[in-house]
C-alpha cells in the first residue's frame, strides 16, 4: 500500500507569526501515522523557522521552488544546498504558476529534480494541462511529455521516491475540481508512463497526488480512487482546521 501524502501549498501567503502558529497548531494534532504524511510548502523567508518548529513532529516542511545550481551569480535565487542546509525535506518543482509566470520549462524542471536528489530533497513535481489542451483532447499526451522530460535520467530508485502532482491548470483556484474519475484516469496514465519509462515496480511505488480546488468536502472521493495517493492543496490548506481535515482524510 502506498502512503497518502497531503501537502499544503501556501503559495505567496502568510507572514511569519501566522506561519509559525499554523505549524505549531497542526503539529499538535497530526498524530504519527503509517497511512499519511503531512507537508507544509511555505515561502522562503519562514522555512528555517518552520523546520525548527516542526522538529520532532509529524509535519514536514517543503520549499515551493529552488534554483538547480548549487551557488553562483543568480541574484534573488535560492539553491538546493541552502534548502538542505536549513533542513527542508521537500521542494515543489514546476508548479504551473512558475511555468506560466517565471519561464519554468520541462528542461529546468528536469535540472531541478536532479539537483533535489543530489541534496537529499524530495521533489514534488507538478504537471497538468490547460483548459484548451483538455478540450482539444491533448491532456494525456501533454502530461506524458511533462513526466517523461521532467524525470529523464533519474534512477529507478529516485523515481520511486519522487512525488508527482497532477494539477489541471483549469482546476487551480477556480473552485472547479476534475471529477474524481477524470483525475484518476490521468493519474493512472502517469503511473503507466512511469512504468513504461522505468519499471512497473517503480510505478507501483511512486506517489501521485491530485491538485486543483481540493477541499475537505471533495477529498474523500478523490483519495478513494485507485491511483490518487494524496493531494497538493492551495486555498484549503491555509486554515489549520481545513488542513487537518484533509490530513485526517488521508489517514482513513
Ligand atoms: P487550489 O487548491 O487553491 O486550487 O490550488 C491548487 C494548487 O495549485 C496547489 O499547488
Amino acid at each position: 500500500m502506498r502512503k497518502k501524502v497531503i501537502a499544503g501549498n501556501w503559495k505567496m501567503n502568510k507572514v511569519g507569526s501566522e506561519a509559525v502558529q499554523f505549524v505549531q497548531q497542526t503539529a499538535e494534532q497530526v498524530k504519527p501515522s503509517e497511512q499519511v504524511d503531512a507537508i507544509v510548502c511555505a515561502p522562503f523567508p519562514y522555512l528555517a523557522q518552520l523546520v525548527e518548529k516542526a522538529k520532532g513532529t509529524t509535519i514536514k516542511i517543503s520549499a515551493q521552488n529552488m534554483h538547480y545550481e548549487e551557488n553562483g551569480a543568480f541574484t534573488g535565487e535560492v539553491s538546493p544546498v541552502m534548502l538542505a542546509d536549513i533542513g527542508v525535506s521537500h521542494v515543489v518543482i514546476g508548479h504551473s504558476e512558475r511555468r506560466e509566470y517565471y519561464g519554468e520549462t520541462d528542461e529546468t524542471v528536469n535540472k531541478k529534480v536532479h539537483a533535489a536528489f543530489a541534496h537529499q530533497l524530495t521533489p514534488i513535481v507538478c504537471v497538468g494541462e490547460t483548459l484548451e489542451q483538455r478540450e482539444a483532447g491533448e491532456t494525456k499526451s501533454h502530461v506524458q511529455q511533462q513526466v517523461e522530460k521532467g524525470l529523464a535520467g533519474l534512477s529507478h530508485d529516485q523515481v520511486s521516491k519522487t512525488i508527482i502532482a497532477y494539477e489541471p491548470i483549469w482546476a487551480i483556484g477556480t473552485g472547479k475540481t476534475a471529477s474524481s474519475e477524470d483525475a484518476n484516469e490521468v493519474c493512472a496514465h502517469i503511473r503507466k508512463v512511469v512504468a513504461d519509462s522505468f519499471s512497473s515496480e517503480t510505478a507501483e511505488q511512486v506517489i501521485i497526488q491530485y491538485g486543483g480546488s481540493v477541499k475537505p468536502d471533495n477529498v474523500d472521493e478523490l483519495l478513494a480512487q485507485s491511483d490518487i495517493d494524496g493531494a497538493l492543496v492551495g486555498g484549503a490548506s491555509l486554515e489549520p482546521a481545513s488542513f487537518l481535515k484533509l490530513v485526517e482524510a488521508g489517514a482513513k
